[in-house]
């Protein structure tokens, strides 16, 4: 079985990625675990113009950047996206990314498909102490995994964390988390 593991995060050494580490960590004994950032990626915003809607394809010049990504979707049975609250919501890296995905999105037909039986689990992070902030990051990547109809799995929100050093002193529960999956 195969996981994939996702920053969210265009910071590649933040409290994000040290998260998504510890969740490689407690995956990779029963898991085949790729690990992926945004950042790895470079790609332009969605311009809207809804070509995907009638040929599930893309007509941007980097439309081979998003096909290397949802490549790795259908190469995992698990999905786990690590995101950060960025004003409130994913970051725009990651929103721009979920964009582009509209050629696999099922509102339209045709539409682009990974492989059925896929389960999907989030984690949010943010600094303040709320957790309908999480929760609201969670809706996000949870709305993008049900139209992609990968299976939604559960969800971790983690309040009051800014930089990496906060995430020691939460790692029980992350690894509480990463037993369900
Ligand atoms: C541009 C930006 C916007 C942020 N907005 C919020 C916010 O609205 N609410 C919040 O609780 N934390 C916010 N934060 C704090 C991050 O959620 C927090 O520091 C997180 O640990 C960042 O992880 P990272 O360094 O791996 O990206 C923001 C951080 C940045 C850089």
């Amino acid at each position: 079985m195969k996981a994939l593991v996702i920053n969210c995060s265009p910071v590649r050494n933040g409290a994000t990625a040290e998260i998504a580490g510890i969740i490689r960590n407690e995956l990779c004994s029963r898991y085949d675990v790729k690990s992926i950032c945004i950042d790895d990626y470079d790609f332009a915003f969605c311009k809207g113009c809804r070509a995907c809607h009638l040929t599930a394809s893309c007509v941007m010049s980097d439309a081979s950047v998003i096909r290397d990504i949802m490549k790795e979707f259908d190469e995992a049975d698990v999905i786990v996206s690590v995101a950060p609250s960025y004003w409130a919501d994913i970051p725009g890296q990651f929103k721009s990314f979920i964009d582009r995905c509209t050629p696999w999105c099922n509102t339209h037909e045709p539409h682009a498909m990974i492989k059925a039986g896929k389960k999907g689990y989030t984690v949010a992070l943010r600094t303040g102490p709320n957790m309908p902030e999480c929760e609201r990051l969670i809706g996000s990547i949870e709305h993008f995994y049900g139209h992609l109809e990968i299976e939604r799995s559960g969800h971790l929100g983690l309040t009051s964390v800014e930089y990496k050093e906060d995430v020691a002193p939460r790692k029980q529960e992350i690894i509480d988390f990463c037993k369900n999956i």
